[in-house]
């Protein structure tokens, strides 16, 4: 009876030294998503919402019980037709952002083979490789009529990796569609990589018209955007790290992309702050620790998940793997400590420190990016954090 009692207290005290990470009631990924479930998370078919979804499938994976894969039918079949005809639909807004959500319908129509998802992705399909307008180089406008001949790098998590995933459901053996693939990260490491830090900046125009494109000759950076804002960045990286998961190892892009991912994944390794384990809103010098400048959630969890996931996947090489891997711990137990908030109803959790938003509308400058709000429960940041949640127990079970 002592014996067990000491025993008792003895794992208390060793349970209080191990870092929160392991002392949750229950995995994180599974926590917080059940959090944005019970207090109701909107169907749409909006990237923010979709950026959600996609931490439920990694959820959904990750577990037995088939309440995410319930809660994912239910959010898509509100937004469709029987035969897969999306319900509402502008057929003037051709934005990358309208595309995010094919990736769900394709996890979908792989879980239950119902035509009706295949319907609803080929329709995005369309939109995107018919209908969606194209830079002269061939990259993506970021949102036709208003951002003319812009590439942002969040518009590449936006149609990149459904464009990957439908092309390796549907036309396996279509290279013109693989190469396009790879044109549009292409477009974007020659004209947005400063190749000082190899970090990117936010986006580019290819017209030089935009009041931020870089117009100064001779300059490594042509049409680009002043600064490298983490979540741009973060979308990159996720980016790439989802489109190697469909690209075919035989096309001779896959070592291209797997180039561009190992030295992104080099930057942002290099530039994590040291002290906190997180990375800043603006992440050029001379920005990080300045003043207005902060430690930024969603961002943070981006990497985490592109590193963790670039580590499981094999990207990297083998004596590289251990220093990522640290990198990532860090980055997660910096969110566990800090942006992660156990003051829901319901014993549910609040997620924090999450930009509302950045855009290239302005003039993208510093003060610009620092002085738009931070907000509570933004799914671009819960989203991020699901995924980096799930790679983080699955490498835990592994090591
Ligand atoms: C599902 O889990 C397996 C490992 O169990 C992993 O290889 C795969 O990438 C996961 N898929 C998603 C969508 O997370
Ligand atoms: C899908 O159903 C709607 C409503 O019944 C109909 O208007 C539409 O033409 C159908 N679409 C296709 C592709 O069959
Ligand atoms: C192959 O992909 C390209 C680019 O997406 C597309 O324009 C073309 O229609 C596709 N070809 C076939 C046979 O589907
Ligand atoms: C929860 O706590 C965080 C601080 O960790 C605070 O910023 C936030 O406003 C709180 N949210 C609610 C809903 O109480």
């Amino acid at each position: 009876m002592r014996l067990a009692r000491l025993l008792f207290q003895v794992s208390l005290l060793l349970c209080s030294h191990v870092p929160a990470v392991a002392a949750a009631e229950k995995p994180y990924s599974i926590w917080m998503t059940d959090s944005l479930i019970t207090r109701g998370v909107p169907a749409t078919r909006w990237y923010t919402e979709a950026t959600f979804y996609r931490g439920v499938e990694a959820v959904a994976n990750l577990t037995t019980n088939p309440s995410y894969n319930s809660f994912l039918t239910t959010s898509l079949d509100s937004l469709l037709l029987a035969n897969g005809t999306f319900r509402a639909w502008d057929y003037q807004d051709h934005q990358l952002d309208n595309i995010r959500v094919g990736s769900t319908l394709l996890y979908l129509y792989t879980l239950t083979q119902s035509p009706k998802y295949a319907v609803a992705a080929s329709f995005l399909h369309n939109q995107l490789v018919v209908q969606q307008k194209r830079t002269a180089s061939g990259g993506f406008w970021h949102k036709d009529p208003k951002y003319p001949n812009q590439m942002w790098l969040d518009g590449l998590f936006m149609a990149a990796p459904f464009y990957a995933a439908h092309t390796a459901l549907f036309q396996p053996a279509n290279t013109t569609a693989w190469d396009d693939i790879l044109q549009q990260f292409a477009l974007i490491e020659q004209h947005c990589k400063d190749p000082r830090t190899n970090m990117l900046r936010h986006g580019y125009d290819e017209s030089l018209r935009a009041p931020w494109a870089d117009r100064s000759a001779g300059s490594a950076t042509v049409g680009a955007s002043p600064h490298v804002w983490i979540r741009a960045q973060g979308w990159y990286l996720m980016a790439l790290v989802d489109v190697l998961e469909w690209f075919p190892r035989g096309h001779a892009g896959y070592q291209v992309l797997v180039g561009w991912f190992r030295e992104l994944a080099a930057a942002v390794a290099r530039e994590q702050d040291p002290a906190s384990g997180g990375w800043w809103l603006v992440m050029d010098q001379p920005y990080p620790g300045q003043k207005g400048n902060y430690v930024e959630s969603s961002g943070t969890a981006m990497y985490t998940y592109g590193l963790l996931k670039g580590v499981r996947r094999g990207l990297f090489v083998e004596g590289e793997v251990a220093g990522y891997a640290a990198v990532a711990k860090k980055a997660y137990g910096l969110m566990v400590e800090r942006f992660v908030a156990r003051n829901g109803t319901g014993g549910t959790l609040n997620w924090e420190g999450t930009v509302r938003v950045g855009s290239l509308d302005g003039n993208g400058d510093y003060k610009y990016y620092t002085t738009v709000p931070v907000v509570e429960n933004s799914l671009i940041g819960v989203g991020p954090f699901i995924l980096a949640s799930a790679e983080m127990e699955m490498y835990n079970a592994k090591t």
